[in-house]
């Protein structure tokens, strides 16, 4: 009997070493899996990526130093499948160009998938004061039962989406996060855009590879809609974590959070940066190595720092600000500086076609980014 057992126990190594040796040979001959995967991937798994302000400036710096690297396998049509399998899925509250097609490009080219979720399709995410029987689902289940099926839940949602109370945008990513066992990816809510921090400031290394010092101009520019506060804040936030010299430049009434003020100046003392404010669009240019002209919302028109959402209000009293626009004369007053914008830029409201499309432009280099640094922060932590 116990002949039979050992018999029987031999016979079962020997088929299970067997095929171990088959699955082995036929990875290391034709499938992405046999790739021995780098060291950053997975380096950190679980986590969330809310806001580049969670993360110092060493973090910061790795996933840029990652996402050139990425950036140049990408040129060199070098394969990438460090996620072989993984799946993200992608709530867009609002519409996108770049944001969509480079998370969904991205993902595909780790060799994972993409899952695009629109919020009309699926019953709606909602904080738990805005639901509506049968319409909405709690964000707390959404957000749980996408945990069960995949790796990681990237969500963009501000504006209309949020009934434009300013910080419920962010509210709801934070309540994602709050329940997900995988990691929330801020796809731009109505205080940050961290992916689009990230990519600029690759944009801003690839032509100051040490930016400290250098001055980055992030001012207000006229558009006929209404936009978050998201870029002018995640730019202030990140100039001042690379210890840059940060000119804010806006009308009255553009002011950015306090909070995210606070936390701008507290970088700039951290790591050796200043930031500053004028309501001057011409003298914020003097002298600028950067300019980042884009719109903006008022917030005096917007809850809580109103009784009541207005965006007429909002509207009309931007329309006063028509003459904050980026042209070659103001390029001109800079230190032959960069033009900036994340896009998409209303032409002939916040930059004329000369500057944009003009030599002194980073604009399609940012979109660009866009896909080399989520790549970077996908294989981080999703791995
Ligand atoms: N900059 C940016 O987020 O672009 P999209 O709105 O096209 O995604």
């Amino acid at each position: 009997m116990h002949k039979k057992t050992l018999s029987y126990a031999f016979r079962r190594s020997l088929f299970n070493y067997y095929v171990a040796k088959r699955v082995k040979s036929t990875l290391d001959s034709s499938s992405p899996l046999s790739l021995s995967l780098p060291s950053f991937v997975g380096e950190m798994r679980g986590k969330h990526f809310l806001n580049t302000d969670d993360f110092s400036q060493d973090e910061v710096a790795r996933i840029l130093d990652l996402s050139f690297q990425l950036k140049r396998s990408f040129d060199d049509r070098v394969p990438t499948p460090y996620l072989p399998g993984r799946t993200l899925f992608m709530l867009f509250y609002n519409r996108s160009l770049r944001t969509r097609n480079s998370f969904e490009a991205g993902i595909y080219q780790l060799g994972g998938h993409a899952h695009f979720l629109s919020p009309s399709d699926v019953y709606t995410p909602a904080l738990p004061e805005d639901s509506v029987p049968y319409q909405t689902e709690a964000i707390s289940d959404v957000s749980r039962v996408l945990s069960r099926y995949g790796d990681a839940i990237a969500i963009r949602v501000y504006g209309d989406a949020s009934r434009w109370i300013i910080g419920r945008g962010h509210k709801v990513i934070q309540e994602f996060a709050r329940y997900a066992s995988i990691p929330v990816l801020n796809m731009e809510d109505d205080l940050y855009h961290p992916f689009q921090a990230l990519a600029d400031m690759m944009a801003i290394k690839n032509v100051f590879p040490n930016p400290q010092g250098k001055r980055l101009v992030v001012s207000y520019a006229y558009s006929g809609g209404l936009k978050p506060l998201a870029v002018p804040q995640s730019s202030v936030l990140i100039g001042t974590q690379f210890g840059m010299d940060v000119v804010l430049a806006h009308p009255p009434g553009f002011e950015l959070e306090e909070a995210v003020m606070e936390a701008a100046k507290k970088k700039a003392d951290r790591y050796g940066g200043r930031i500053r404010v004028t309501n001057d669009m011409k003298t914020a240019f003097e002298g600028a190595d950067i300019v980042y002209p884009k719109a903006w919302s008022c917030k005096k028109f917007f809850p809580p720092y109103s009784p009541s959402v207005d965006k007429a209000g909002a509207s009309a009293y931007q329309d006063g600000f028509k003459d904050w626009i980026c042209t070659p004369e103001l390029m001109e007053l800079t230190n032959k500086a960069r033009y900036m914008h994340c896009g998409p830029a209303d032409r002939g409201m916040e930059v004329v076609d000369e500057v944009i499309d003009g030599p002194q432009s980073l604009y399609f280099e940012e979109a660009e980014n866009r896909l080399h640094v989520q790549k970077a922060v996908m294989c981080m932590v999703m791995g």
